[in-house]
């Protein structure tokens, strides 16, 4: 039995395999390598239970092909689906991109389980689908759900096919609502993004925005911890869970400043205007995981903790010193 994980040389994916290998699952990765590399999944290539395939996951056809092609590790019972567009400016810019990287993809995956009959789906979406509803407390079921971005749109329309699927012939479809998650391999994010800036010019830091932004961070280590521990405890055949840290988050202006002092100590900060980073940037939000904890579940870090252990971590990735 073999577990498919999409998007499977992206940051988030590195972390998950390490964990589906260390309980014995045979893995097949599929990545298109947009925004993931082969230096990502390097440590497994060789493991008697791994295979990857470069593949464009909106391609219906070179999916199917890719998935046939590794049969003989014996059926897919179980799909991970984390292929989205994670280039930010890339969807501002064409919202096909996240039609294709982040709906498509979803699309396809769905048509290829029903066709080999694999029926367990855990799908990795995100806050985004939630909108901008202030300061309410975001619970699993509030609404009315108005993403305001493209990506978060399209994992909105992501949840809404896997309910669709749900009814049709998922034996079990959980929908994963990330905060923003850090550590390493970083493809992207916040703290590369400032990482590269600082070593570019280790005089100012550039923010974008005010500063002001407030976000929930979890490292990705106990994000992969909390999605294992629901895929065990949870009985549902359809549910979503928010995951995240028990705390409101740090403000970008508290990461920036934290950055500089590991990678440019004395750095002048220097911010932009507006509480906005970029167009369908959520300046703050209220995460309730109250569901999650009663799962048996808590964080080992806090934001904080995790943005400072990822920003060690992604220096050394980065060799910013
Ligand atoms: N990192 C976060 O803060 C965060 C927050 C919320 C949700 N998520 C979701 O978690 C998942 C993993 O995110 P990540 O941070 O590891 O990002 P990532 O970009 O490192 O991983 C996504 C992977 O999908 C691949 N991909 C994209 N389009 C593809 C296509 N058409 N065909 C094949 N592969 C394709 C990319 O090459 C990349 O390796 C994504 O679905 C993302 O939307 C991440």
């Amino acid at each position: 039995m073999t577990t498919l994980v999409t998007g499977g040389a992206g940051f988030i994916s590195t972390t998950l395999i390490g964990r589906l290998l260390g309980r014995g699952d045979k893995v097949l990765a599929l990545d298109n390598f947009s925004r993931g590399s082969r230096d990502n999944i390097a440590g497994f290539i060789g493991h008697d239970h791994f295979a990857f395939a470069q593949v464009d996951l909106s391609d219906l056809i070179a999916f199917r092909a890719a998935v046939s092609a590794h049969g003989g590790m014996g059926p897919v019972t179980e799909v991970w689906h984390l292929a989205a567009n994670s280039d930010i400016p890339a969807g501002i810019a064409d919202a096909r991109v996240d039609l294709r990287d982040t709906f498509v993809t979803t699309f396809n995956t769905l048509e290829i389980m029903q066709e080999i009959g694999a029926k367990r789906l855990y799908f990795a979406s995100s806050s985004a689908v939630y909108g901008d509803l202030g300061d309410k407390l975001l619970t699993e079921d509030i609404g009315p759900l108005f993403p305001i971005s493209a990506y978060g749109a399209m994992k909105l329309a992501s949840e809404a096919a896997i309910s669709a699927a749900a009814e049709k012939f998922l034996d079990v479809a959980l929908l994963f609502r990330f905060p923003n998650v850090v550590g390493v391999p970083a493809t992207h994010g916040v703290l590369l993004d400032f990482m590269r800036r600082l070593r570019q010019d280790r005089c100012v830091l550039q923010v974008l925005g005010d500063g002001t932004q407030q976000k929930a961070y979890l490292h990705v280590s106990d994000l992969v911890d909390a999605m294992l521990l629901v895929q065990a405890r949870s009985t549902a055949r359809l549910d979503a869970f928010n995951i995240g840290p028990t705390d409101l988050g740090v403000t970008v202006r508290a990461i920036a400043a934290e950055t500089v002092a590991v990678a440019a100590p004395g750095a002048e900060l220097r911010f932009g205007q507006g509480n906005k980073g970029w167009i369908g940037d959520v300046p703050r939000f209220a995460y309730s995981t109250a569901k999650l904890q009663a799962l048996g579940w808590r964080p080992s870090m806090d934001s904080l903790t995790a943005i400072r252990r990822a920003i060690r971590e992604i220096a050394a990735q980065e060799c910013v010193t």
